[in-house]
């Protein structure tokens, strides 16, 4: 598997990767998700397999508070069929890397109170709960912030 930089062309796929992934209404927009790419501060990675399949992708970005340089990760989405093999903690990985490379100290986030299966493998990873934000998800499904030292 290759973790690469996104490019233009793969906009069609992570679009319908993201749909994949989320319930209409937190799924973005194709307005959003070029808003999300395009912010400067932003990058994002995509997990290649086979002949150019795109196997997941992330957006992460890095942001100030109180004087701090923190990471947020923004999306993490792997296909339905490629979960559970690895792909998603291969990408996180890589964006805590790039991050610790940008001098970020903390990476935080954001995950909806009933995606258990996301709170599972960030709780896998290291991450912790530091509070939740109500209606943060279409104004009725509350956020759970997590956050991982670097
Ligand atoms: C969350 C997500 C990115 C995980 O990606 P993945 O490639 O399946 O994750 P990995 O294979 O790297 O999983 C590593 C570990 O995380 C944990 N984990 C992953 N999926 C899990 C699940 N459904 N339930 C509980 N724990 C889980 C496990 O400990 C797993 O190790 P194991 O398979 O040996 O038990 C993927 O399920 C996904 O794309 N979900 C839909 C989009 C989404 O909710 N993104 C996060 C938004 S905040």
């Amino acid at each position: 598997m290759l973790i690469r930089e996104a490019l233009a062309e793969d906009f069609a796929g992570l679009y319908a990767l993201d749909q994949a992934c989320f319930v209409p209404g937190i799924s973005w927009s194709k307005a959003e998700l070029a808003y999300f790419l395009k912010y400067p501060r932003n990058f994002a990675l995509v997990a290649e397999c086979g002949a150019r399949q795109i196997a997941g992708f992330t957006i992460a970005g890095t942001l100030r508070r109180e004087g701090a340089l923190l990471g947020r990760l923004i999306t993490l989405d792997v296909q339905p069929e490629m979960r559970r093999r690895r792909v998603g903690g291969i990408l996180l990985e890589a964006v805590e890397e790039r991050l610790r490379v940008a001098g970020a100290e903390v990476l935080v986030l954001e995950v909806a109170v009933d995606n258990e299966a996301a709170q599972g493998f960030y709780e896998r990873h290291g991450f912790r709960r530091t509070g939740r934000i109500r209606g943060y998800y279409l104004g009725r499904i509350d956020a759970l912030t997590m956050e991982k030292a670097l």
